[in-house]
């Protein structure tokens, strides 16, 4: 079945663009309405989307009366998702934030009570890289028992200069800002992780034993009154407790800048086997290997992965396109969108407070 769905963006910037593309490729007609207050986003995204409607500001575009099924795209920076997602959901209609879900848990909270009292959806785009064909095979395993019983995972992800606002997308500096971001490098990427690791792992609760955030000093030469003071790498020591009542301890790392080599692995390591593999699938392509032992030997067998159902950047407005159609779907929405997002707070609350933190998945006390 398909239908006109009215895809209303606020912030016209970098991701707005992917989100404008992703809407054109949705099943039936769409209608494409943009709010920015900046006029140079605002024209270059009428050079680039000249059939979409613009507005200087979210309040008049959200004004028009609601129809089922028209979702918000929040694209902006994460301190005006209370309002902006406060506006959306107060105007009759689902919301899809971008990651991170908001500033701190409370928003999170705030936001989630607003969309169930309006029985709507508030989803978050940290579901990009959750269903990639890797991780589905990865996730097979655990749930196959053919890991035997699951102990232990690696997750660490290390670059040594691609921090956001700096080597990438510099004309965003907001991202430096804590005010502006909420924190740095476990803002901008952890939302990911932990949306991908809850998936696969399935925890009814996830503990943060202990925690740190450093910045690594590096030459710069920012414009005077530019602020920076977040986080460029992070690290956790995580335990992820299970329905079944077994616990995985979770080796979590995360730079965007370190004096460090550069490093990626992914692996979950069980009593039968282990499982390694490339999630995130850029440009389509990704292996995993499956490690078990044969005749007292470690012996691996490794799948490749050469195609993706949606580009990354379409598939959070897919998933929850199908989702409100009520289409199996990959979408991450509200308790479960709060957990992940409660996690990677948790994170924060650990390194600062010195204290491990607790975070229960709701329902599951
Ligand atoms: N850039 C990326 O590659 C990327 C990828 C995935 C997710 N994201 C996430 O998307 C969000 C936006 O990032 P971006 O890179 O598009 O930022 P950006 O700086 O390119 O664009 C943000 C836009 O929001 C507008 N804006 C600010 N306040 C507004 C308001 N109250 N109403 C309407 N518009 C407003 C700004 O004018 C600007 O045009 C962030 O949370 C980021 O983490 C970005």
């Amino acid at each position: 079945m398909t239908r006109t769905t009215r895809i209303y963006l606020v912030g016209a910037g970098v991701i707005a663009r992917f989100h404008a593309q992703a809407a054109q490729r949705l099943p039936g007609e769409t209608q494409l309405i943009v709010a920015d207050p900046n006029p140079a986003a605002r024209a270059d995204f009428a050079g680039r989307f000249p059939q979409a409607r613009l507005f200087d500001n979210a309040t008049t575009m959200l004004a028009e009366p609601a129809q089922s099924g028209d979702i918000v795209v929040l694209a902006t920076p994460p301190f005006t998702r209370l309002a902006l997602g406060t506006q959306a959901l107060s105007s009759g209609r689902h919301v899809l934030c971008e990651k991170p879900l908001a500033m701190n848990a409370q928003e999170a909270e705030q936001l989630l009570a607003l969309a169930k009292a309006r029985n709507l959806l508030i989803g978050c785009c940290s579901a990009r890289f959750v269903d990639t064909p890797t991780t589905r095979e990865a996730k097979r395993l655990v749930d196959s028992g053919s890991l035997g019983a699951v102990y232990h995972a690696t997750f660490v992800q290390r670059v040594q200069r691609f921090r956001t606002g700096i080597e990438y997308q510099p004309t965003s500096r907001w991202f430096l800002d804590s005010s502006k971001n909420g924190g740095g490098i476990v803002m901008d990427w952890t939302p990911y992780d932990f949306t991908m690791l809850n998936s696969v792992l399935a925890p009814v609760r996830v503990e943060v034993v202990d925690a740190w955030l450093a910045n690594p000093a590096t030459h710069l030469s920012l414009p005077a009154g530019t602020v920076f003071d977040v986080e460029e790498h992070a690290g956790a020591t995580l335990r992820f407790h299970r329905a079944d009542g077994t616990k995985v301890n979770v080796t979590y790392e995360r730079a965007s800048c370190t004096h460090g080599e550069a490093r990626s692995v992914l692996e979950i390591e069980g009593t039968q086997g282990a499982v390694r593999w490339n999630w995130l699938m850029i440009g389509g392509k990704g292996e995993l290997t499956h490690t078990t032992d044969v005749d007292g030997k470690p012996s691996s067998v490794t799948q490749t992965f050469d195609k993706t159902e949606l580009p990354p950047h379409d598939r959070p407005l897919h998933y929850l396109w199908k989702r409100i159609a009520g289409q199996p779907s990959a979408a991450v929405v509200n308790a479960d969108a709060v957990f992940n997002f409660r996690c990677l707070r948790a994170v924060y609350d650990c390194a600062n407070t010195g204290q491990p933190q607790s975070i229960q998945r709701e329902g599951q006390a």
